[in-house]
């Protein structure tokens, strides 16, 4: 019989076991009947491909089917102990599974702590997001963490327990429910990749429970560690050299990918990924629609290669994604993948992460700011665009990490960049080394024997807004807040979901008291983590301030674009605009169509009219923007970094 007959058998005779001892845990558990019989169905569904991925990774164990029996269960009690407001979500949202493609999806990103103390302090906060438009709001990670330094949270204690100072899990469960009420759907991260080194099972690990030492990855000696160190990539060089860690209480090195407290799972046991499986749904049932995925590459590691995105972590996060399919079907996952874009791409499907963060998109939009040439961005995005049907990217300016110029060195190439050179350029750009830069930007774990780095700071700063202030020159103000309102109109317009980092909405500079706390000193991230600029928000209806601007054009355009339904989804075709400084996509979904233009330099630029003719919808055209109308029989002249959305006169 042949593998491909063979495994849907085994799936069917494994699923006839394993459902009466389940359905029985269930109801012993209290679990009622209607709930039973959504969730066989679901079950039923999607169990070939759960069972096949859980075969390929886990099949060789031999307590391989008791893995499968305890996850079912678990996946049956998380799914009868999902609240009901929650269930009535999962059936709106599979009902309209594209929900997410609207032009009314809006995300907005920030820290609790950093932007208001408490998660009750941020219901305060609700009708400014939606004066914003917010549809989607990520909260930075909130769970316990280690005192002091822990990646602003990214070391996570407890996946069930709120950071004290932050609040409760009740109050978070609440908050959940209160934003949905005011159509905002929480984002939360999964720091799956690895736990701090205070989580439980890690303090386990370290009091000598070997079934916990096999959580992670232990080693007595240099041996391993060098062998795999011969191909990894150092991802925090300036932090500490290589990815081990000496535990002198342990006698044992660890792996730890980023800070020595961030011990990495070993997902090739099948207790870790049943134990991360139950808190993904602890997290599912708390009310959070989407989950972000941190750090999706280096979950899987193999010798001799750069244990990044290894065919393991696809299969993981596919399996992830069928667990949530049947015990908390509205579930959407976003990919963190800040790799390169042939691998960034591997992640998004809509049986494995739905939504991603677009770093191709994001890194280009500062590399064209920088250039005032759209070559790269153009062609890059004329191959690299295009998602499957039912995801969807989120397009970002900048994120609370640093800024890789990741592009792919042939895209480069191709359009005559030499792609080191080029990353080097940036690189001095941005950190205001290369004379003439408008950028105030810090380096960020430059690595002295690669000569990489990447850059650290706030969009205003980064894009001229902190240099023209303390210029006072107003009309160095003026073109910097051209350009973040440019950047803010592509993510805008471009397809997907955009996501605005809370502060830039108003303008919000760079924050460098960050270095006399030492536990963030060597972290130049915390330059763009600023806490929440209040005298920003409150001037951000005067106009005569840099954040009226900036606020009152974002508001506008964000406005904009919900009334648009040619920009919801993704459908986009860059097209020519024979002005290399300007970018010109056309976007579209069912009839509808708008030309989007886009003038990256400080100088006015030409746009001939048989170019309008050739992709514009139609002869007589209206800039929604600017509330004009244009004909395409003339020249249309773009004023410095204008940009306009031209649809058909109505
Ligand atoms: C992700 C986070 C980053 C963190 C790392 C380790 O990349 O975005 O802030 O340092 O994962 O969790
Ligand atoms: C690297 C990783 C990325 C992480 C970042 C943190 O770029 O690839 O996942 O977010 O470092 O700075």
């Amino acid at each position: 019989m042949h593998e491909w007959e063979r495994i849907p058998r085994e799936a069917a005779r494994s699923l006839a076991r394993l459902l009466p001892r389940v359905e029985q845990a269930f109801a012993a558990a209290g679990g009622n009947a209607a709930d039973w019989v959504a969730f066989e169905q679901r079950l039923r569904r999607e169990w070939p491909r759960l069972f096949e991925l859980l075969l390929g990774l886990y099949g060789s164990q031999y307590d391989f089917f008791y893995h499968l029996e305890q996850l079912l269960i678990a996946m049956a009690q998380s799914w009868s102990e999902r609240p009901l407001w929650l269930k009535q979500r999962d059936a709106v949202r599979e009902a309209d599974s594209e929900w997410f493609q609207s032009e009314r999806m809006m995300g907005g990103v920030l820290y609790v702590d950093r932007f208001c103390g408490t998660l009750n302090r941020l219901r305060e906060f609700i009708p400014y997001f939606n004066e914003l438009g917010l549809t989607y709001l990520h909260l930075m990670p909130l769970f316990a963490a280690p005192e002091g330094n822990n990646d602003g949270g990214y070391a996570v204690s407890s996946y069930r327990e709120v950071n004290p100072q932050i609040g409760t899990t009740a109050e978070l469960a609440a908050l959940a429910q209160e934003l949905d009420r005011a159509g905002i759907s929480l984002v939360l991260d999964f720091v799956f990749n690895h736990t701090s080194d205070e989580h439980e099972w890690a303090r386990r690990a370290q009091a000598g429970d070997p079934d916990y030492q096999e959580f992670y990855f232990l080693f007595p000696d240099r041996t391993m560690p060098d062998a795999y160190e011969r191909t990894l990539r150092e991802i925090f060089p300036t932090v500490r050299r290589g990815s081990f860690t000496w535990r002198p209480d342990m006698q044992r090195w660890v792996w730890t990918t980023f800070n020595s407290f961030q011990w990495d799972l070993n997902y090739a046991n099948p207790a870790v990924f049943r134990a991360m499986a139950a808190e993904m749904l602890f997290l599912a049932n708390l009310g959070v629609a989407v989950l972000r995925l941190d750090a999706v590459p280096f979950i899987w590691k193999r010798l001799g290669t750069n244990c990044e995105n290894q065919p393991e972590a696809h299969q993981i996060i596919q399996a992830f994604n069928a667990i949530a399919r049947v015990a908390a079907p509205a579930l959407l996952f976003k990919s963190e993948a800040i790799v390169h874009p042939d691998d960034v791409l591997s992640y998004i499907s809509p049986h494995e992460c739905q939504l991603s963060y677009n770093p191709l998109l994001m890194a280009l939009l500062w590399e064209s700011l920088a250039t005032r040439e759209v070559k790269l961005l153009a062609h890059s995005l004329s191959h690299r665009f295009r998602l499957p049907a039912g995801c969807a990217w989120i397009n970002y300016l900048r994120s609370h990490d640093d800024i890789g110029w990741t592009f792919d060195d042939n895209d480069a190439r191709a359009v005559g960049i030499d792609p080191w050179g080029h990353r080097q350029f940036l690189n001095a750009f941005y950190t205001g080394r290369f004379t003439g830069s408008f950028a105030r930007g810090l380096p960020f774990q430059e690595n002295p024997d690669t000569g990489d780095a990447r850059v650290s700071g706030t969009l205003a700063s980064l894009a001229g807004l902190e240099q023209a202030l303390g210029s006072g020159d107003p009309q160095m103000i003026d073109t910097a807040i051209r350009r973040i309102v440019l950047l803010h109109s592509v993510i805008l317009s471009i397809g997907g979901i955009p996501l605005l980092y809370l502060g830039d909405e108003v303008g919000t500079v760079n924050d460098y008291s960050y270095v006399t706390d030492p536990s963030k000193a060597v972290d130049s991230r915390w330059v763009h983590r600023p806490t929440r600029n209040q005298a920003g928000m409150d001037h951000r209806h005067d106009p005569a301030t840099a954040s009226g601007r900036i606020f009152g054009e974002l508001v506008r355009l964000i406005r904009l674009r919900a009334s648009l339904p040619a920009l919801r989804d993704g459908a986009m075709d860059v097209v020519r605009s024979d002005n290399r400084h300007v970018l010109a996509y056309v976007r579209r979904a069912g009839s509808q169509r708008v030309l989007v233009l886009a003038n990256f330099s400080e100088y006015p630029q030409p746009i001939a009219g048989n170019l309008l003719r050739m992709y514009g919808p139609g002869v007589e055209l209206f800039d929604v923007v600017a509330e004009r109308a244009i004909s395409a029989n003339e020249v249309l002249v773009l004023q410095p970094y204008q940009f306009v959305w031209l649809t058909p006169v109505w």
